[in-house]
């Protein structure tokens, strides 16, 4: 078994990983509701963390934990979509977290895909004041998409990017294409937190699950550290945690 410099868990399946993560968040927002203090949340949208809100509702429902302390900012939105749109970020976090948990409505940030094009670098730098208003990240989600990409930080994104407007690269196009009914209905652009945004959060989790995902897994953690792959900046974050399922590890060198 090789040695990793970062903290990889290996699950296997989605499920039982999401249910550990999901305690973690928790546990970490218990903690800082009872000392009467926020937990500052970056969170992710796409398939991957869908089991880890759905245990996070769980909790609330049947456990009493709060969101009424938990400030969350998402990682990006497609440029042109109305809120409303069902396959907007937006739609997707009060479908399956914000509308089913006590979380205060001015708690619950995603980025406007509707902001007037002129206004976007403003828009985005007012996005980081916000967050940094708040204390910073504690905590980022992360997926992985088959282009390489943490939120919307599509190949070629440098390591100290911030909040932007981004194009789509054609991989995350085609693999969001069924979403939308078809590739010309996927947004070409979108608004993303930078990559130099996620790494300033205070402890990351990257979940991955899936053998479409394995190639692109074993290119993150064992390929260059390099904007080829901007996954891979990761690495050099003091405090990440890895959770994967055995599918996504089956390429992974040392396994
Ligand atoms: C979503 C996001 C993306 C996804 C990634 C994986 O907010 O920032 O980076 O995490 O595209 O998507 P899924 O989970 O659908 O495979």
């Amino acid at each position: 078994m090789q040695e990793y410099d970062f903290n990889l868990n290996v699950f296997p399946s989605s499920r039982e990983a999401s249910l550990v993560v999901a305690k973690e968040i928790a546990d970490a927002l218990s903690l800082r509701s009872s000392e009467n203090s926020s937990l500052v949340l970056g969170l992710a949208t796409g398939s991957t963390p869908v089991l880890v809100y759905e245990e996070l509702v769980r909790l609330h429902l049947r456990e009493h934990l709060s969101f009424k302390k938990a400030k969350c900012f998402n990682l990006d939105e497609y440029l042109g979509l109305e809120a409303t749109h069902p396959e907007s970020y937006q739609e997707f976090m009060k479908r399956n977290l914000f509308s089913k948990v006590d979380i205060l409505p001015e708690n619950a940030v995603v980025p406007n895909g509707k902001v007037p094009y002129d206004e976007i670098p403003a828009y985005c730098e007012n996005y980081e004041a916000k967050i940094k208003d708040c204390g910073g990240i504690d905590i980022q989600v992360l997926g992985i998409g088959r282009s390489g990409h943490i939120g919307f930080n599509e190949p070629g994104s440098s390591v100290d990017s911030s909040t932007r407007l981004v194009a789509l690269d054609d991989v995350t196009r085609k693999d969001a294409a069924n979403d939308f009914g078809g590739i010309n209905d996927v947004p070409t652009h979108a608004i993303t937190m930078g990559v130099g945004t996620i790494l300033a959060a205070r402890k990351i989790y990257l979940l991955v699950w899936g053998k479409a995902k394995a190639a692109i897994l074993a290119d993150a953690l064992q390929g260059p550290i390099d904007e080829s792959v901007p996954a891979s900046f990761i690495r050099n974050h003091p405090d990440v945690s890895i959770f994967i399922d055995e599918a996504a590890g089956q390429m992974l060198v040392g396994r």
